[in-house]
Order: structure tokens, then sequence, then C-alpha cells
């Protein structure tokens, strides 16, 4: 048999791990051969691909990134290249492809395979919002570079008595921020999944401030977004594929709070710096789970599937059900994190 692999979407530490498993399982498993294809979907329509043996896989399960480059692809470009896509396959001789990728990556997976192409889903995202699978690889590295750099955050805005905003990704879903709040013991955390009032933010910094403590650290996701009426808001439009772009949320907010109560505030952006790097012990350890079981399931037949974290286990699911909705942070998850405001 023979495989072929792809990495589309934004990238994701460990990526190349998924790469090396696929590799080394279907190799060593079933003596079969893999091929990858470059910069997502768009290297499959233009037929750009590189072999991938044992020793292309040797020393990539620690590095970010993905060596087979990365790209978001336009859904509509993608859809008209349907028998283009058929025709790269056949001539390369794959059986199954296995997309690693986010939501948009996996909604074409789903796509082809209700068009006949047997795929084998694997789903990435440092955001952790796919649906179906209890974590994604990519999310223990983000939150630990968030972590770490809120802790950092901690100790200067002290020494200031400030407030200081870190903005994490998250567009859609606060995972980064919710972890990465309760990890560094923020004081407040804003997500996309409820709007914020700057009235009561203004409130919390005041109070804290005047019982005497020395600093506020708020971790602002980027997709969180005030109340209506709540502050002025510059929206920063909307992308190519429907996604909210950058705003600078957490820069906005920030000014409103000196406007309002004249506290000093600094705001740190981390922006990419949360994807990038190598991938932590966990997340090199799911990734290479998901490769393994993605490898056997082509194998076995088992395609039109995503490998998906079910507790401690790897298991399958139809692509069709993991790409419904995006994974958001519930109310009762919140409702933990908000005990541990102020
Ligand atoms: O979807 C993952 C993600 O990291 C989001 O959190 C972030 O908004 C987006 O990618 C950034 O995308 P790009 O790399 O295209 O700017």
């Amino acid at each position: 048999m023979r495989i072929g692999v792809l990495t589309g979407g934004g990238d994701c530490p460990g990526l190349n791990a998924v790469i090396r498993s696929v590799v080394r399982s279907s190799d060593n498993l079933f003596g079969s051969s893999v091929v990858g294809f470059r910069d997502g979907w768009r290297g499959l329509l233009e037929d750009r691909a590189m072999e991938l043996d044992v020793t292309k896989a040797d020393g990539i399960l620690t590095r970010g990134g993905t060596i087979l480059g990365s790209a978001r692809v336009n859904p509509e470009v993608f859809r008209d290249g349907l028998e283009t896509v058929r025709e790269t396959l056949r001539a390369r001789g794959v059986d199954v492809l296995i997309p690693i990728g986010g939501e948009g990556t996996l909604t074409a997976a789903s796509w082809l395979a209700d068009n006949g192409v047997p795929v084998v889903g694997v789903p990435k995202t440092i955001d952790n919002d796919i649906d179906g699978t209890d974590l994604t690889f990519g999310f223990d590295t983000a939150v630990s570079i968030a972590t770490d750099a809120i802790d950092r955050l901690h100790t200067t805005a002290e020494s200031h008595q400030r407030v200081l905003l870190c903005e994490v990704m998250g567009r859609h879903a606060g995972w980064i921020a919710l972890h990465a709040g309760l990890a560094s013991g923020a004081h407040l955390t804003l997500v996309p999944e409820q709007p914020f009032d700057v009235d009561e933010v203004c409130a919390m910094v005041s109070a804290r401030f005047a019982r005497g403590d020395q600093h506020f650290i708020a971790v602002v996701a980027e997709g969180a977004t005030p109340k209506e009426g709540s502050m002025e808001f510059r929206v920063g439009g909307i992308d190519e594929f429907g996604h909210r772009r950058f705003t600078g949320v957490a820069q906005q907010l920030g000014e409103e709070i000196e406007r309002r109560i004249g506290k000093e505030v600094r705001t740190t952006v981390l922006g990419h710096v949360q994807r990038g790097g190598t991938p932590t012990a966990f997340d090199r350890v799911l990734a290479t789970r998901f490769g393994l079981h993605a490898a056997i399931a082509a194998h076995e037949g088992r395609t039109g599937q995503m490998v998906a974290l079910r507790g401690t286990d790897i298991t399958l699911i139809p692509l069709a059900d993991a790409t419904k909705h995006l994974k958001t942070v519930t109310p009762e998850r919140l409702a933990e994190v908000v005990s541990f405001f102020g």
C-alpha cells in the first residue's frame, strides 16, 4: 500500500511528529511507502510532492513547524479541483491520504471522503477547538509558552504596580486563555465565548488595587469582544475564509482601562510565538499516537474517519461528525475559572 500525507492550515508544534509516526509505522508494520504533498492542499492540486522514507523522518520528532510546509487554501478553489486531486493521487499511486489539519483542512477532507476519496484525518490546532477529540496536539505547547510568558509578566507588573494584559491566540475558542490563565494565576481571563463588560473589568482592577494588591494580570483571547455598547471597538474585518481578522482587542481594552480609571496599563501580544518551536513531551506523545493510529486505520481500510483522543484512548470518529461545529469553552468550564478572578 502507499500512503499520502499533507499538513494544512496554520502550523502547529507536533506536525513533524505525526509525519514521522506515519512514515515509521507504515514502513515497520506494513512495509508501505509514504509520499508527502507540499504546502497543504495546494501541493496536491499542483502535484508538488516528496518521497518520505524513514531517513527523511529521522530527527524531526522534536522539530516545530512542518517539513512539508503548510498553507491555507480557499475552499472554493479546492472544490473546483476534485478531478485534479483524483488524478494526482492516481499518478502518485496513493491508496489512502492522511491530511493533518484543523477545521478547514478536515472539512475539505470530509468533503473528499464524501466524494469517494479514501482519507483518514488527523486533527491539529493549538486552539484545541476541534470537536470529537478531547485534545489536539500543539495545545499543550501553546499553553506552556503562554504560561511561561504570563509568569514573567507577574513580576514586572508587580515592580511597577501596573495592569498587564496578555493577548493569546484563540479566534473562536478561549481554551488557551482559559488554561494559561489558570496555570499562571491570572486575575481575569477573557474568552470569545463570553463578551466582557468594560465597567466590570475596571471595577475588578480598581478593587484589587484598593485592597493593597500591587498588580493585575488579565489574559485576553484574541477573539474576546466587549459587550454591545460597553466600549467603542474597532473590529478588524473578515478574511477570505470568513474568519475574523486580528483586532488587537487587548490593546484597545488597555487604552480604555487607562482612560477610565487612570491605572498604568501595558499590553503584550504573544502571537505566533505560541505556534513555534519544539513541542512539549505531551504533544509529541499525542502526535505520535495519532500518526500511528491513522496509519493503522488507513491500512485496515477504515477511511472517512478522523483519529481522536477520548480519555486516554485513541479512537476513530466519522470526519463529518468532527467538522459540524467547533468545540468552544463551555459555561461550566468558564464558571470554574471565574472562581479565581479578582
Ligand atoms: O487557527 C490557529 C491560529 O493559531 C489562531 O489561533 C490564530 O488566530 C490564527 O491561527 C493565525 O493565523 P495566521 O497564521 O494565518 O495568521
